[in-house]
């Protein structure tokens, strides 16, 4: 009787505890990508080999150059100022959330040691795991960390130029590659949080055995996020040089001038009001913002970027509210910028300051304040039914960039009629 009794107590705490066990593992998963929406804007590097010829990252293909003559740069690599905290609170300083750095490239070159390639930084010049120091640098600053893994490697004979080969034991052997890295780089470094998959070429996904890439990848690291370059459903999808939002989690991409990989005579640079503005255009849309950096060969980060960055940063103190964590409004200010939300709070994000009076239309809900975060004055607030009035506000723009104003209502904000977008 006692036994009988015993065992039904262990089934019971047996089932209770496979129950919690299913409940967590669910929220786990739903709720894996809420840091990744609160974050809004994260910083790209791409950094590699290529960095010492110093024309961007497809130099290799540019001008068809042979792997014999390519593989030597790798021994000429061995960057003396690499310091990877120094990215990671210059990535904190502007205010981004998380990092995404080149683990390889399209060349194959990598900057991880690896059993199943001798084209690495460890095994040439640098001597060295410059990925194993960019996770700990990462770490030690709490700073979520995302691996870029190109699937195509030009390094395979056969695999250049592109197209040109049907599928046959060439592809094989760089998928089996692809498998047997994606698996060192989720299992050596500890927990990574961003799987960024660029180059599916071929573009077969059946080839790539990218299902089951993804199984692994998930197996590994439970909670981690991947994007769609693996040419299968992913948690999110990666518009390049663009901002276009989709119906699921996604992510805008951005060089900071016109090219990824360090390219020295680029002086193309996007000004930091554009910068800002793309960064508010994808808040605006619930988008994330990735914006590259290109360190030198020598690990140094340029000074254009670093200064634009530094001035993101500044705008990102008083402004950040309006990004972190937002996502569309329903409430506008018609072709003065963008307009975002975040709870119950509305921002606008103002490009062209209409003085010292900002107008609102079809705004269906009651402002009980608005301030502006530039210099946080108090405006004056006018409502006549749909129609909002912000007055007394500067005749000129306080921030040389976007000027944002923060809006509170008496309860959620809301149209009168859908906004004209
Ligand atoms: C493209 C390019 C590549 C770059 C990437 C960034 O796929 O081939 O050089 O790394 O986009 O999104």
């Amino acid at each position: 009787m006692v036994n009988i009794y015993k065992f039904r107590k262990f089934f019971i705490t047996l089932l209770f505890s496979v129950l919690m066990a299913n409940i967590s593992l669910s929220q786990t998963t739903e709720d894996h990508m809420n840091w990744w929406h609160e974050a809004r804007f994260g910083m790209f590097i791409h950094w590699g080999v290529y960095s010492i010829p110093a024309h961007g990252e497809w130099i290799m293909y540019q001008e068809n150059i042979p792997f014999q003559e390519y593989k030597k740069l790798a021994d000429q690599f061995n960057p003396q100022n690499y310091n990877p905290a120094e990215w990671v609170s210059l990535a904190k300083e502007a205010g981004m959330k998380y990092m995404v750095i080149t683990t390889r490239h399209h060349d194959g070159y990598c900057l991880f040691d690896s059993k199943v390639s001798d084209f690495t930084s460890v095994k040439t010049g640098a001597g060295r795991d410059l990925i194993a120091e960019f996770v700990q640098a990462c770490r030690d600053a709490d700073m979520p960390i995302g691996f870029y893994y190109s699937l195509v490697d030009w390094h395979f004979p056969g695999v250049l130029p592109h197209g040109t080969r049907e599928e046959d034991e060439v592809y094989s052997d760089m998928v089996e590659q692809a498998h047997a890295q994606v698996r060192e780089l989720l299992t050596n470094y500890g927990k990574i949080d961003i799987l960024w998959y660029d180059m599916l070429q071929p573009t077969d996904p059946k080839l790539w055995r990218s299902t089951e890439l993804n199984e692994m990848a998930r197996q590994l690291q439970p909670d981690i996020i991947i994007n769609d370059r693996a040419g299968v459903e992913a948690d999110f999808g990666t518009p390049e040089n663009r901002v276009t939002a989709q119906d699921r989690p996604w992510e805008a991409c951005y060089s900071m001038n016109r090219s990824w990989g360090y390219a020295r005579y680029d002086r193309n640079y996007k000004s930091v009001h554009e910068l800002l503005r793309l960064l508010g255009s994808c808040a605006s849309q619930g988008g994330n913002f990735l914006l590259n950096v290109a360190p030198d060969a020598d690990g140094r980060i340029d000074i254009e970027s670093v200064e634009r960055l530094r001035s993101i940063g500044r705008w990102m103190k008083t402004n950040g509210n309006a990004i972190y964590g937002a996502g569309p409004s329903p409430v506008v200010a018609p072709n003065l910028g963008m307009e975002t939300r975040v709870g119950d709070i509305v921002y606008l994000l103002l490009q062209r300051w209409p003085g010292s009076t900002v107008p609102i239309a079809w705004c269906g809900s009651k402002v009980t304040s608005a301030i502006l975060l530039a210099n946080g004055q108090q405006a004056r607030i006018e409502q006549k039914g749909n129609r909002v009035w912000l007055h007394d506000l500067p005749a000129y723009p306080v921030d040389p960039y976007l000027n944002v104003i923060e809006l509170h209502f008496d309860g959620p904000p809301s149209p009168s009629s859908p906004a004209y977008k």
